[in-house]
């Protein structure tokens, strides 16, 4: 089976979240299970700057505003389709905002473009290749599915994943006439949303599967609470909605051969693990204390995240002993009541901002808890990898964090099942609570040490969820070819 993965980011050539870990990592875990993928990207200039004997496979005339090519080509072991569209991409900044961090005025615009782009490869007129499938992720898919399903004659199968409800891609009504759907598109039945054009709303109503990021997450926007206006729309579409847990890429994040981190472990050699701790403590100026509870944090600092609960309960943590190292970048605000927090124990607290992926790894190695306070969580990756490095997760009790951390309840402990620490309701007193969990548990080493073993062994790989994926694909695509 030949599937199109039409995405905004892939690792590691461009990230700015968890969708470029999965689009990075999915088409290898598929491989094995005898789907082929060829993941279609725009061509920004990190992109261009990487790519392996890129070759053209196809020219638009004109594609939204100028000439542009469609380019096969491999990087960092990715097979690839490049949208090379320099009026659309080739500019300063990231995927999708400018250096002043805001949107690019023309989003709408430049993601229509990827899915014009995915169209054409998906009906068969721009290269030899050809897909059966066509996977779309987000609302920068959202054009590609809608191109898709209102083509004339036989088209791929569809699914698209929603990897976070937040983001919706909602515009203007007016951009319909831009897009060149036809007129029919405009109705509920299509891309029309609140009296605007949606382009998640379209990939949730219009693909053959939808999909999103773990079963927790599944349940909760089907519901008025969590479903961010779009849960009528997903409780439409009955059991054509699923959820997959996310895996990670265990080849990346192997602790017994990272060469991110400074030494080795793995569950028989735990004892190594200090090293690293210290090394990270090192790193940020924390005291070298190996009995000090290191907690550690990786993430955008976001409403999302809830990591202002944390910055809310930070004197009561610091009360205990612990110690405190944060990764983040986003919202001013959180940084700055983290930074203070920081001056205050600068032996204690060492906040590290930008996008540092060699500390993140560290952190992982190094921490003996991974803090998660997430208000929702589709899926959530870090806590992924603190499992398979032995910094327990703290997690709250949403999406895919729960359904990947088995907390510390006493019949847990006692079934010798437990990997890390569960919070609800995601409130601030809930987040104290469960410190202080986990504080009284640091007291009980060997009874960690148990509980790191348990983290260490449990299964974050693709694996599972690439078959589910791919038995997914395969009942599209049957259904596709009965329906024609
Ligand atoms: P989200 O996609 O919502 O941000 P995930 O947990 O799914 O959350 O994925 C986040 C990914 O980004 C993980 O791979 C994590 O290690 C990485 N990450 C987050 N913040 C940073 C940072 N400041 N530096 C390096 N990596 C980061
Ligand atoms: C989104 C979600 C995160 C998820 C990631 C990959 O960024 O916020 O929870 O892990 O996508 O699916």
């Amino acid at each position: 089976l030949r599937a199109l993965s039409v995405t905004s980011e892939v690792y590691p050539l461009v990230k700015t979240g968890g969708l470029a870990d999965v689009a990075g990592a999915l088409p290898k875990a598929l491989a094995d299970h005898g789907v082929e993928t060829v993941t279609l990207v725009p061509g920004y200039p990190r992109v261009m700057a990487a790519l392996e004997a890129a070759e053209p496979v196809h020219f638009f005339a004109d594609l939204f505003g100028g000439p542009a090519r469609l380019l096969r080509a491999s990087a960092a072991g990715l097979d690839l389709l490049i949208v090379d569209a320099p009026h659309l991409y080739d500019r300063p900044g990231g995927p999708y905002l400018d250096p002043n961090g805001q949107d690019f005025a023309d989003n709408p615009i430049r993601f229509a473009a990827l899915g014009a782009a995915a169209a054409a490869v998906g009906l068969g007129y721009a290269g030899s290749w050809q897909p059966d499938l066509v996977h779309g992720h987000d609302w920068q898919s959202g054009p590609a599915i809608a191109y898709l399903a209102y083509a004339e004659g036989p088209r791929p199968a569809t699914v698209a994943t929603v990897h976070n409800l937040a983001f919706q891609g909602q515009f203007a009504l007016s951009l319909v006439g831009v897009l060149g759907l036809p007129p029919r598109a405009l109705s509920v039945e299509g891309v029309e949303y609140f009296g605007s054009v949606g382009y998640l709303k379209a990939a949730l109503r219009l693909a053959d599967r939808v999909t999103t990021v773990s079963p927790s997450y599944a349940r909760e926007i089907r519901t008025p609470e969590g479903g961010m206006g779009l849960d009528g729309v997903l409780r439409a579409r009955g059991a054509a909605f699923s959820g997959i847990l996310n895996g990670i890429d265990t080849g990346i994040w192997n602790p017994q051969a990272d060469p991110l981190v400074p030494h080795p472990f793995g569950p028989d050699s735990l004892a190594e693990r200090q090293g690293n701790k210290a090394a990270l403590q090192r790193s940020l100026g924390l005291d070298e204390h190996r009995d000090a509870l290191l907690f550690g944090v990786v993430s955008r600092l976001t409403w999302q995240k809830g990591l202002d609960l944390l910055v809310d309960r930070l004197d009561a943590l610091m009360m205990t002993g612990a110690q405190l190292v944060v990764l983040g970048d986003g919202d001013a605000a959180i940084a700055e009541g983290l930074r203070g927090i920081a001056a205050q124990h600068p032996n204690r607290v060492a906040l590290a901002t930008g996008y540092d992926e060699g500390l993140a790894h560290l952190i992982q190695a190094g921490a003996d808890a991974l803090l998660v306070p997430s208000r929702f969580e589709p899926c959530g990756l870090t806590q992924l990898c603190a499992l398979r490095y032995g910094a327990l997760p703290v997690v709250s009790r949403v999406g895919g964090l729960n359904d990947t951390v088995i907390d510390a309840n006493p019949v847990a402990l006692a079934a010798g099942v437990a990997t890390g620490f569960q919070f609800g309701p995601v409130s601030a007193l809930g987040l104290e609570a469960v410190l202080h969990r986990v504080v009284e548990l640091w007291r009980d080493r060997p009874a960690w040490r148990r509980m790191q073993e348990n983290a260490m062994r449990t299964d974050v790989s693709w694996d599972r969820a690439a078959a589910a994926y791919a038995a997914l694909y395969r009942q599209a695509v049957a259904e596709r070819a009965v329906g024609e």
